[in-house]
């Protein structure tokens, strides 16, 4: 008798996802359990995605060369050879991943818009349509889904045409360009977006693109690194100084204009990695808070209090920026939230009273310098590893860490509202077995979700996780490398195929307790996907 092929399939799968799910319960180190009531009520879950990242469609429908374009096109700029004129294809196939979307349960998804494509020369030219049309399209469809829009207006990518008129984020014209850019998508989109985050990590951005030259406009000086152009000194603090501003600007707009409406918030999203002291000694204690101050604090103080750290002060010349007293009353108070994205933690050992030589692997160039608070920072003490590797180099798996960082901004700053923009991991396997029964990004969610609401059960005031992300997609300077995707993207069809964490997400989602992870919801979501 010949078997039927779809029998065959399914108990196929059956059979490897109870595989899986003995290896989850077996290799979770700790037992993390973890449900969706252990956060509170109109807690937001979502996935996060940015436009350059997932949309493609180059060019199509009006849309501008971005500052992304541009540094792919550069022969060398990634070592991948990669761009992002296709990546997932989203742009096209942006109905297929909302249904994805519901069909995981979340109820809320932040995504950006891309500059480039609602405005292909900045404020230089017109608006194109079209743009407008597809992110209404995706916003209209979400809420049609139970899922809220939790909108980046900047995530990394904008007009070409703004670096090449004046030098971008290095000159104040970016301010009035950013401004003239939200103002757009709050007239179109603020009706239905009740959270919008102005900005994506300045810190991340400044420190990849004027110190690294890893983001562009990729430029350094030594002894970061030997670019035609740069003064990786000052340039990051001038740039991280015209988005404070242009944020401030735009935030007022919006508390004028366009957030009674909908009784919307409005925040800023820090890159928030995690500092422990390498040693007890005080200095390394010192180090670790300072580096705290010198990268998240750098960005929120300002929009909190009105300025730069007293930390920064203390050690910064003259190079550091200062706010006229219009401007300090502008940036106090202009955020509603604060988005933290946090990956990882890092050792911090200080190098003000002893010297930091950077000759290995865990050590930044320049780290002697007032730019990174003369803190170094390490992954590994005595040889041994501060967490499991990750896919990227300097992102290791460390639970506490998300409990750690989220009081630190409760306390710092007065219990504001606090929503976890991003958090996710990227498998170190490629394509292979564990790649795509990734037990592992199971494991790291629950565990950073189990400090995460013991943060909250300390009565920090967190309104909403989202795992980035989606699906994979374009790592920025990785290309196509490294994957942090709930999905795997099939090349060349582009297929969206579901991780075993896709599964577990929804689960999790849809559950009121994770110790029967057995449940058949489980296994019958994932069989889902696979007949997708
Ligand atoms: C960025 C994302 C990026 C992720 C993983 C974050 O800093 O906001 O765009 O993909 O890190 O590297």
């Amino acid at each position: 008798m010949k078997k039927n092929p779809t029998t065959c399939r399914a108990s196929r799968s059956v059979i490897l996802l109870l595989l899986a799910i003995v290896t989850v319960e077996s290799s979770t180190g700790g037992n993390f359990d973890i449900k969706r009531l252990d956060f509170p009520d109109g807690f937001l879950f979502g996935t996060a995605t940015s436009a350059y990242q997932i949309e493609g469609a180059y060019l199509e429908d009006g849309s501008g060369p971005s500052n992304w374009d541009h540094f792919a096109a550069v022969g060398g700029n990634l070592s991948t050879g990669d761009n992002g004129y296709i990546t997932d294809d989203y742009y096209h196939r942006y109905m297929e991943d909302i249904e994805i979307m519901h069909s995981l349960g979340v109820n809320a998804y932040r995504f950006s818009i891309s500059w480039s494509r609602v405005l292909p020369k900045g404020k230089f030219g017109e608006v194109n349509q079209a743009a407008i049309i597809f992110y209404n399209k995706i916003i209209d469809n979400i809420l049609l889904r139970g899922i809220q829009p939790f909108v980046t207006i900047h995530h990394f990518d904008y007009p070409q045409e703004l670096e090449d008129r004046y030098g971008g984020w290095l000159s104040p014209s970016m301010q009035e360009d950013f401004v003239y850019f939200a103002e757009i998508c709050f007239k179109n989109f603020a009706d239905r977006v009740k959270h919008w985050a102005t900005i994506n990590e300045p810190n991340l951005f400044v420190e990849m693109a004027y110190v690294r030259a890893a983001f562009p406009p990729a430029r350094c000086s030594p002894p970061y690194g030997n670019c035609a152009q740069g003064n990786s000194d000052v340039e990051p603090l001038t740039a991280v100084h015209n988005m404070l501003l242009a944020h401030a600007k735009a935030s007022k707009l919006y508390g004028e204009q366009f957030k009674l409406e909908v009784d919307g918030m409005i925040g800023i999203i820090v890159s928030a990695f995690m500092y422990i002291p390498l040693t007890d000694d005080k200095e390394d204690k010192e180090a670790a808070k300072r580096a705290l101050a010198f990268d998240v604090a750098w960005i929120l103080d300002p929009v909190v209090f009105g300025d730069y750290p007293p930390e920064m002060r203390r050690y910064h010349g003259k190079e550091l920026p200062y706010f006229s007293s219009d401007e300090r009353a502008l940036l106090r108070d202009s955020i509603d939230f604060i988005g933290i994205n946090h990956y990882s933690t890092f050792y911090a050992k200080d190098c003000i009273y002893s010297s930091c030589i950077c000759n290995d692997s865990s050590c930044t160039k320049g780290n002697d310098r007032p730019l990174r608070g003369f803190v170094s920072t390490f992954v590994e003490r005595n040889g041994v590893p501060i967490g499991e590797p990750t896919g990227m180099i300097r992102f290791f798996v460390v639970p506490k860490g998300m409990e750690g960082i989220v009081l630190y901004v409760k306390e710092r700053y007065h219990n504001k509202a606090i929503f976890v923009t991003e958090n996710g991991y990227s498998s170190p396997d490629n394509e292979d077995e564990s790649y795509q029964h990734d037990v592992k990004r199971i494991n790291f969610h629950k565990s950073y979700l189990y400090y995460l609401a013991r943060a909250i059960s300390n009565g920090a005031d967190v309104r909403g996780y989202f795992i980035w992300t989606l699906m994979d997609d374009f790592e920025w300077r990785s290309g196509y490398n490294v994957k942090f995707g709930l999905y795997r993207i099939h090349h060349p069809t582009l297929n969206r195929i579901p991780k075993l964490s896709a599964g577990w997400y929804r689960y999790f989602l849809s559950n009121t307790s994770s110790s029967d992870i057995e449940s058949s919801d489980y296994i019958l979501s994932d069989e889902k996907h696979l007949a997708y």
